[in-house]
């Protein structure tokens, strides 16, 4: 197994496989309170920590196309929203159409980039296609202007909520694909890209695309990432 993949596993290890002593077993489903995780923030904390650019991917998924696409669906459904306006919306290519895509944004940048400088740019599109899937994130504007209508007070956020919506279902994606060992990045073509993404799946005038995610099997996993200091980050005040 990649080591990578070594880590991910041993770190997510289940609480079934922590010796009862250390902790307390699991109530049955039924006398579970509906706000009693069943995975410790530890079991979180070492996903997200998992959880990486990997530009390196490959078309071998781990997993059935049938759960890639439940992970995908569940972890934005799950996702919070302003208002719980659920303004997210995805579209998801797998195989074929996922080539398709790349095939699109390669076609618009080639408009875009120099003929001597596309070499780059080509080789770049070329890891991205040969992954398995993409996830293409809009938000739906027809949401947020119903929402700024309807609540007046609160319009010049609607729009904000909306992005920051978007960012945490896009986190949520990452890091559910992240626990099936499925590597991901990233991308942000849009706005280049959005007439043909509109045309060839035949995508509401009002979803707005935001961002594009690249998966698949983990061929290279992620390089070394360093931290900034802490203490420039958080303030804690007791
Ligand atoms: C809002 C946002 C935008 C990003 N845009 C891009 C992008 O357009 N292209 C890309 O290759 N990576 C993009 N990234 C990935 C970041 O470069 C990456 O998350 C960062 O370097 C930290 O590395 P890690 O994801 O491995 O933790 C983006 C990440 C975030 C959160």
């Amino acid at each position: 197994m990649d080591p990578f993949q070594q880590i991910l596993k041993s770190t997510l290890a289940r609480t079934e496989s922590v010796p009862q002593t250390s902790t307390p077993p699991t109530p049955p489903e039924a006398e579970r309170v509906p706000w009693a995780a069943t995975v410790t923030a530890e079991d979180f904390l070492a996903l997200a920590k998992a959880r990486r650019t990997i530009y390196t991917l490959g078309k071998d998924l781990p997993v059935a196309e049938e759960t890639v696409i439940d992970t995908i669906k569940g972890a934005i459904r799950q996702a919070p929203s302003a208002f719980n306006s659920q303004s997210s919306r995805a579209l998801i290519l797998l195989g074929k159409e996922h080539d398709r895509f790349w095939g699109l944004v390669r076609e618009q940048l080639r408009k875009v980039i120099p003929a001597e400088s596309f070499h780059a740019t080509s080789d770049k599109l070329d890891g991205f296609t040969a992954a398995a899937g993409s996830v293409l994130f809009f938000e739906d504007q027809e949401v947020v202007t119903a929402l700024q209508r309807q609540y007046i007070a609160y319009a010049d956020n609607f729009p904000v909520w909306s992005e920051q919506s978007s960012g945490i279902a896009q986190y949520a994606v990452w890091l559910a694909l992240a626990e099936k060992s499925i590597g991901a990045n990233l991308q942000h073509y849009n706005p280049l890209i959005d007439q043909d993404v509109r045309e060839t799946w035949n995508i509401p005038p009002s979803w707005k695309l935001r961002a594009e995610m690249n998966f698949g099997s983990i061929i290279t996993p992620a390089d070394e990432k360093t931290w900034i200091d802490d203490d420039r980050r958080f303030i804690v005040a007791r």
